[in-house]
């Protein structure tokens, strides 16, 4: 039985993967990833090398499931392997795998970097392809909540929210395709929501509680 590494890797931009995942990708007779994350490595692969695109998780599985015994397989997933990636699911479904797992820079880690600003007194969440109470969260936080978002709860939509919500007064700050060259941090106040009423790029949302 081979080892199955799952590598996070960070926001996208190699100069974000660490060296430790940068050898699992290496070493790989296998490596599989979403169709974004293959390109982003792509310079780290050989020819030699089996690629796999990820779409269907259960189809994935199957695969893995199949090769796992004479090939090393690396699993590569944006940003940090233990916020909302695929190792869960991996770890329920393939049996017998020997996990190998290396941590990568999270979208929202590398935002607060940006920033300047830390992190440790605010929430996590996603509502990518999922529903959470926004008001009601932020009535829980301390310094406010950090949110991977998806094209439907997107930062316009989410500022309508906070809006109807009389949270007016939060700090919307967007990180749009963190480390590409085409990176957008836009902050601005709920209550001018409708200024900023646009189609967003991939993003993670902080929205910080002023004191
Ligand atoms: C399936 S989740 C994976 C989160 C990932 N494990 C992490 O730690 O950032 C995908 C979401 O992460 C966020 N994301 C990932 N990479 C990003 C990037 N380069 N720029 C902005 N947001 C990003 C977006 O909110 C996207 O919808």
């Amino acid at each position: 039985m081979k080892k199955i590494n799952v590598v996070g890797l960070g926001t996208g931009n190699i100069d974000y993967l660490t060296g430790a995942g940068i050898k699992c990708i290496k070493s790989a007779d296998i490596v599989i990833g979403g169709e974004r994350q293959l390109e982003d490595i792509s310079s780290l692969l050989n020819l030699s090398q089996e690629k796999y695109i990820l779409k269907k998780l259960s189809d994935t599985v199957e695969y893995v499931q199949e090769k796992i015994s004479e090939k090393e397989i690396t699993v590569v997933v944006s940003g940090d392997t233990g916020f909302y990636s695929f190792l869960n699911y991996l770890k329920k479904t393939v049996h017998n795998g020997v996990f190998n797992v290396v941590p990568g820079i999270s979208s929202f880690q590398y935002l607060f970097a940006k920033l300047g600003e830390t992190w440790e007194h605010y929430n996590l969440y996603s509502v990518h392809g999922r529903e959470i109470d926004i008001p009601e969260a932020l009535k829980n936080s301390t310094a406010g909540i950090i949110l991977l978002t998806d094209d439907k709860n997107s930062p316009y939509y989410i500022g309508r929210i906070l809006i109807k919500n009389n949270f007016s007064n939060i700090k919307m700050i967007v990180g749009e395709r963190l480390s590409y060259p085409d990176e957008k941090i836009t902050e601005f106040y709920a209550r001018d929501i409708e200024e900023h009423k646009r189609d967003y790029k991939m993003n993670v949302l902080i929205l910080k509680k002023e004191k």
